[in-house]
């Protein structure tokens, strides 16, 4: 069996970037972790955030993978750079990527960002936005109710709905044409965040960009899989599995055999 790409997030939300490797790599085996019994990473301090990630890279690098998808908004925010010293396997985050293909989407250079309070504090976006086009005119919001909107699966629904609107009513009237979900579970709740927003402004998942660099990479190391689909992946939670998985064969409309792993909660 060839090697696998590790990716992980909080819970639920890298979910979206595995999607979209299963779209465009569709050779390549998963090794996904969710660290649901620990999520929310948003609010937790920066170094907390990187120790819990730091311990689920050394639990993917036991899976003999090739490469490492930091599917976390504020996990990369945080750690990306430790993570990056700490292994000798490529890593690749999710801001960077996103913040590209919002430059490339923008036409009024009002670019909007979303995410956790960590990331949206980290300022992380703001700086990878400056540093590609230091036009930009960049307007964060922390958005602290999504998370547990998706890890409960309240993905749609008109309380849902309300608290989409009351979130995002500060930066409804600022001319955004492009908002930047910033965060891999708002992907989830798209629908909603659009329908608050208006047709007008162009939601961001940097998944898809963030695959695309993926596969740059792999390319360039000669590292692509192409192997015929036996639905090989492997998906671990720290949290309830039979929620998790519901989650995940909706999302990913497929199958999957999820197992549990559990680290130290705090
Ligand atoms: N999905 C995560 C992110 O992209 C983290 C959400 C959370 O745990 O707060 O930031």
């Amino acid at each position: 069996m060839s090697q696998g790409i590790g990716v992980l997030d909080s819970g639920l939300g890298g979910l979206t970037v595995v999607k979209e490797i299963m779209k465009q790599l569709p050779g390549e085996r998963i090794v996904y972790f969710g660290d649901t019994a620990r999520c929310p990473y948003g609010p937790r301090p920066p170094q907390e955030v990187k120790r819990f990630t730091l311990e689920i890279v050394r639990y993917l690098l036991e899976f003999d993978i090739k490469m490492l998808v930091i599917a976390c908004n504020t996990a990369t925010a945080h750690a990306l750079e430790d993570i990056k010293q700490d292994v000798d396997i490529p890593v690749i985050g999710v801001i960077r990527p996103g913040a590209r293909a919002a430059e490339q989407t923008t036409k009024n250079g009002m670019v909007g960002v979303i995410g956790t309070e960590g990331t949206i504090n980290s300022k992380a976006y703001e700086r990878a936005l400056k540093e590609i086009n230091s036009n930009l005119n960049v307007i964060q919001l922390a958005c602290p109710l999504f998370v547990s909107l998706v890890e409960k699966g309240q993905l749609t629904g008109s309380q849902a709905l309300n608290i989409v609107a009351e979130t995002l009513r500060p930066i409804r009237d600022k001319h955004l044409d492009t908002l930047i979900l910033g965060c891999t579970h708002y992907p989830l709740i798209a629908p909603l965040i659009q329908e608050v927003m208006g047709n007008q402004v162009t939601l961001i998942s940097s998944a898809e960009e963030t695959v695309k660099e993926v596969k740059e990479l792999l390319k360039e190391k000669q590292l692509l899989s192409f192997e015929e689909f036996t639905n090989s992946h492997l998906f671990y939670t720290s949290g309830p599995v039979v929620h998790f998985k519901k989650m995940a064969e909706a999302w990913l409309e497929m199958r999957v055999h999820v197992r549990s792993t559990v680290f130290r909660v705090s």
